[in-house]
């Protein structure tokens, strides 16, 4: 099989076979360095079909050694932003440096990129260690046999196939067959590992052990992934940091705990897991702190923050789920409380998550509670009280 083939209807239809990186870079130090020269540079990067910008003025830098995840709803932009920067498409405005080199004029197989898609596009007539090997033998290449075996072997062990090498590419599961186009990739040691959706066809269970797989196998290798996923916790699990995207833009880019915890908009916020919207009225702010009082609980003192208007100010605040104190008696440990009637509970084992009609305020709040030995259980109609702190809030524009 010559090496400009590939399998019929496997990759999709406008990306040709990985693209082949030059070979042989010595692999970085693994781990990303916070304010390193960005490896991958994108600026104002905007890409309209016809009238429609499906990206735009997208502004990001990778680091070298990073696992970095783009996260949003379908539709956002995700594959689009990653086809660019393998070379795929091209941005209708902005630019994309990769090292320092502006990838304007390179074509995608010149570029130190290489890409993994959602299904796999591996050969199924080829067994393993010839599917791995595969852009080790197109013409751009000139090794031998042997170091194309030990290449493989190496590859083999990495991505835990030690010993599979001659089995045919249609004996394979799906978590091997991921591992086999992860393996293909990698092979040809490109800089930045483009990553579409890479797990969505595994089932729950694999899918997870994947995710820890992955994380281990960038860290060795120590490249730079840049992956796309609609699922938050599998970005929030795997990542050094992500970047949030609605609409062709880019919310917010941050570190997992920073965007759960200090979401930038109402629109990240509820993306990124359960959280409750109350509202409140500024009574005081200065540097450092601001009292709030928050609808149906009372005055709260939260540390000041930059969407907290000043003193008479309207302000949304976030709440997530598991900040609440649920307790039959006003809870002793927490600023506010407020009475509540539990309307509903969804139990999920480790946690329950129960729906309160708080007294004297309208929408309905989430509360989740962990389900340690002792924690007490409510039931549909029970009163109680749900009490939060106020550094526990949120303050969204
Ligand atoms: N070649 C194209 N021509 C016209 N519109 C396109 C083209 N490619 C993508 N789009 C549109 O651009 C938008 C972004 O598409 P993209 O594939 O980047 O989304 P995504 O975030 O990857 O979504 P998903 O999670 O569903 O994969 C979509 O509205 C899509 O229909
Ligand atoms: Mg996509």
């Amino acid at each position: 099989m010559s090496s400009n083939q590939r399998p019929a209807g496997q990759a999709p239809a406008t990306a040709p076979a990985p693209a082949m990186a030059p070979a042989a870079d010595p692999a970085p130090e693994p781990g990303p360095v916070a304010g390193a020269a960005a490896l991958v540079r994108m600026q104002g990067v905007t890409k309209s079909f016809g009238s429609f910008t499906a990206v735009e003025s997208v502004d990001l830098d990778l680091r070298a050694g990073e696992f970095f995840s783009l996260l949003g709803p379908s539709g956002c932009g995700k594959s689009t932003l990653l086809r660019m920067i393998a070379g795929f498409e091209e941005p209708t405005r902005g630019t994309i440096a990769i090292d320092g080199r502006p990838m304007a004029e390179v074509a995608p197989n010149r570029r130190p990129t290489n890409m993994v898609f959602q299904s796999y596009a591996i050969f199924p007539h080829l067994n393993v260690a010839d599917n791995i090997a595969f852009g080790l033998r197109s013409p751009g290449q000139s090794l031998s046999r042997t170091e194309i075996a030990a290449r493989v072997d190496e590859m083999l062990a990495t991505v835990g196939l030690g010993g599979l090498g001659q089995r045919g590419a249609n004996e394979l599961s799906g978590g091997q067959r991921q591992r086999v186009a992860l393996a293909r990739a990698l092979i040809l040691r490109p800089k930045v590992l483009l990553l579409d959706e890479p797990l969505s066809a595994l089932d729950k269970k694999l899918r997870e052990q994947m995710q820890i797989e992955l994380r281990r196998l960038q860290r060795q290798v120590g490249i730079t992934f840049l992956m796309v996923t609609h699922d938050q916790y599998e970005a929030m699990t795997i990542s050094d940091r992500c970047g949030v995207m609605f609409g062709g833009r880019l919310a917010q880019v941050a570190s997992p705990k920073e965007l759960y915890q200090r979401p930038v908009t109402r629109q990240v916020a509820e993306f990124i897991g359960g959280i409750n919207f109350l509202s409140g009225r500024v009574s005081a702010r200065d540097a450092e702190s601001a009292s709030v009082e928050v609808k149906g609980f009372g005055t709260v003192t939260m540390p000041t923050e930059p969407a907290i208007p000043a003193a008479g100010g309207q302000i949304t605040l976030g709440l997530r789920p598991e900040r609440f104190y649920l307790a039959p008696e006003r809870p002793a440990e927490t600023e506010v409380a407020a009475a509540a009637t539990v309307e509903d509970f969804a139990f999920y084992g480790e946690t329950i998550h129960y729906y309160l009609r708080l007294d004297g305020y309208d929408a309905p709040v989430i509360a989740a509670v962990t389900n340690f030995q002792r924690a007490a259980h409510f039931a549909p109609g029970d009163r109680l009280f749900a009490g939060f702190r106020g550094r526990a809030l949120v303050a969204l524009p």
